[in-house]
């Protein structure tokens, strides 16, 4: 059963004006699409041409197949880690559990963003739940993702560089606080559940 490209689940242009409608054609339509496109070539006719995602992603070892698969998973973790007016301050379950972590949001965020835009090279700003039950900030590098690792994920940002260079050219710092206006706290309080 091959795998699809999901929708956005939101329309096309409605992160504007923090993320333009070129920029989810191209990261969305062409980018995310094409994963999932090299996902299916690579597992039809395989031992993997019926299996989960997870499955692909914890059993694949390193390559491309792990590769394909993880940054489907994590576009479309991406994809709904964001929302039209959305960001601010968490609320509910999250917002406690932020506290508890990092004491307030300000340090959160402060660490978050340093996290996403620090980060050398192509990969992905987390926040995560570790197996401890304890919040964290992890960045991954390229395609890896916080399930290869047995860490749950919250919310994540994507920071290579085809996720921002439309809007912001090399600029990451400017669309990691535009990210900030996108947060989708209830993407967050439903992944904490
Ligand atoms: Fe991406």
């Amino acid at each position: 059963m091959a795998f699809t490209l999901p929708s956005l689940p939101y329309a096309i242009d409605a992160l504007k004006p923090h993320l333009s409608q070129e920029t989810l054609e191209f990261h969305h339509g062409k980018h995310h699409a094409a994963y999932v496109n090299r996902l299916n070539e690579l597992i039809a006719g395989t031992k993997w041409a019926d299996a989960k995602l997870e499955a692909i992603i914890g059993g694949a070892g390193p390559g491309a197949l792990f590769n394909q698969a993880a940054q489907h998973f994590n576009h479309s973790f991406y994809w709904n880690s964001m929302a039209p007016r959305a960001g601010g301050e968490p609320k509910g379950p999250a917002a406690e559990a932020i506290r508890k972590a990092f004491n307030d949001f300000a340090s959160f965020k402060q660490k978050f963003t340093e996290a996403a835009v620090g980060h050398f090279g192509s990969g992905w700003a987390w926040l995560v739940r570790r197996a401890d039950g304890s919040l964290a900030v992890e960045s991954t590098h390229d395609a890896d993702t916080p399930i290869a690792h047995g860490t749950k994920p919250l919310l994540t940002c994507d920071v290579w560089e085809h996720a921002y260079y439309i809007d912001y050219r090399n600029a990451r710092a400017k669309y990691v606080e535009a990210f900030w206006n996108l947060v989708n706290w209830d993407f967050v309080n439903a992944n904490l559940k």
